[in-house]
């Protein structure tokens, strides 16, 4: 075979196998109850759809500059002025399809071959691969489930090398909940600033944090911070858009340049009607982020350990794997293992903590239905008795 070995060297999404395989039990007649799934259960709001049928029925449909309209950088700049208290300029913000294209453009823009990015784990599924597509190295730095999963600075700083380009921080975080506080993130924007090294900071879960937390971005922390953040946020999460493919990064010119040069032979603009629509999303009628907000606030209290932010729960099942649970003829001992178990045995989706680099625990998203949480919770203690 001639594939690559830069693509030999990915691995496919682990949760991408568990939705096939979900859809094929479904396809069979079996009433699946899903806590896999990475999106809002909500439809786009109505005023931002209909932005979008203006912009069709307007002919806004031919290819627009590469890095996005100047009217929806000017929406992502009162959007993070309104809510972040950061100011930017035009030149300072790139438009992408989705906060992974971002992502990904930026660690093409960043990294050398041999940088190294440091990741605190547990982490979403994509970075590790888009770290090693883009020929830098992950460092994997654990988080401690006692400091609710949050990276100290201490920790980064000891991680540092003479190779270090950039950390990557997730606030409100996927898979665990769990959110940063200002604290926390002012030692860590010293430690960054100190040694010079670049934060790439995914914000997409922002607006979902719950009780009394507050969502605070690294570059709102002074000038020499937001001179060394490239702050990755979009429409997917907050505004149920994630079918839209609208995401955008706000940061140093010339970073942001390097990503605008690499999309603009990669994928030109995203798309022009998304990007109408993005603006109505962003400083629109803010409504109906609260009705979506309180929906999962409702859901996230049937969980283990309560989680802060984003829409999934966490659970440690270290116990379960020492149980001598037997599925298939073997033993289960790790998060896969118990993941295809609870499936077949109670048709209960879940994603295993190894997708996250977390072995020894299970994401569980609520972004489902109340009655299917309870289905699905009842299940489970049916399972484990
Ligand atoms: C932490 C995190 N960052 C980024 C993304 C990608 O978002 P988008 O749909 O805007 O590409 C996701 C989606 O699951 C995510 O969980």
């Amino acid at each position: 075979m001639s594939i690559s070995e830069r693509i030999k060297n990915i691995h496919a999404s682990q949760t991408l196998a568990i939705t096939a395989q979900v859809l094929k039990m479904k396809a069979e007649g079996k009433k699946i109850i899903s806590f896999g799934a990475g999106e809002p259960d909500f439809d786009t709001p109505g005023n931002i759809q209909e932005e979008a049928i203006k912009a069709i029925r307007s002919g806004f449909t031919h290819y627009t500059t590469s890095s996005g309209i100047t009217e929806l950088k000017k929406a992502i700049i009162e959007k993070l002025a309104r809510d972040q208290n950061i100011s930017y300029d035009v030149s300072e913000i790139i438009i992408s399809n989705g906060a992974k294209h971002c992502l990904y453009n930026a660690l093409m823009a960043l990294c050398n071959p041999g940088d190294e990015v440091i990741l605190p784990t547990p982490c979403w599924v994509s970075y590790t691969e888009q770290i090693k597509l883009a020929q830098a190295v992950p460092v994997f730095v654990q988080t401690d489930p006692d400091n609710q999963f949050r990276i100290s600075a201490e920790k980064i700083e000891k991680s540092i090398t003479n190779k270090t380009k950039a950390v990557l921080i997730n606030t409100p975080n996927n898979p665990t909940g769990s959110v940063y506080d200002k604290k926390e993130l002012q030692k860590i924007a010293q430690i960054l600033v100190k040694n010079d090294i670049y934060c790439i900071s995914d914000e997409i879960y922002e607006k979902l944090v719950y009780d009394n937390t507050k969502h605070f971005s690294i570059a709102s922390f002074g000038e020499k911070i937001k001179a060394k953040v490239i702050l990755i946020n979009g429409v997917s999460k907050s505004y149920a858009m994630t079918g839209w493919r609208i995401g955008y990064a706000a940061g140093p010119k010339d970073i942001i340049s390097g990503m605008s040069k690499f999309q603009g032979h990669c994928t030109s603009n995203a798309n022009s009607i998304a990007q109408v629509a993005s603006v109505e999303a962003l400083i629109g009628n803010q409504d109906s982020i609260g009705h979506m907000h309180n929906e999962f606030d409702k859901r996230r209290s049937f969980s283990c350990n309560m989680p802060e932010g984003a829409f999934y729960a966490f659970p440690d099942i270290r116990e379960l794997l020492n149980a001598g649970i037997i599925y298939d003829g073997k033993k289960v001992t790790n998060s896969l293992e118990l993941t295809n178990y609870i499936l077949s045995e109670s048709e209960v989706a879940v994603v295993p903590g190894s997708a996250f680099e977390a072995e020894g625990y299970l994401r569980m998203s609520y972004a489902t239905s109340m009655e299917d949480i309870e289905e699905g919770i009842n299940r489970l203690q049916k399972l484990f008795n």
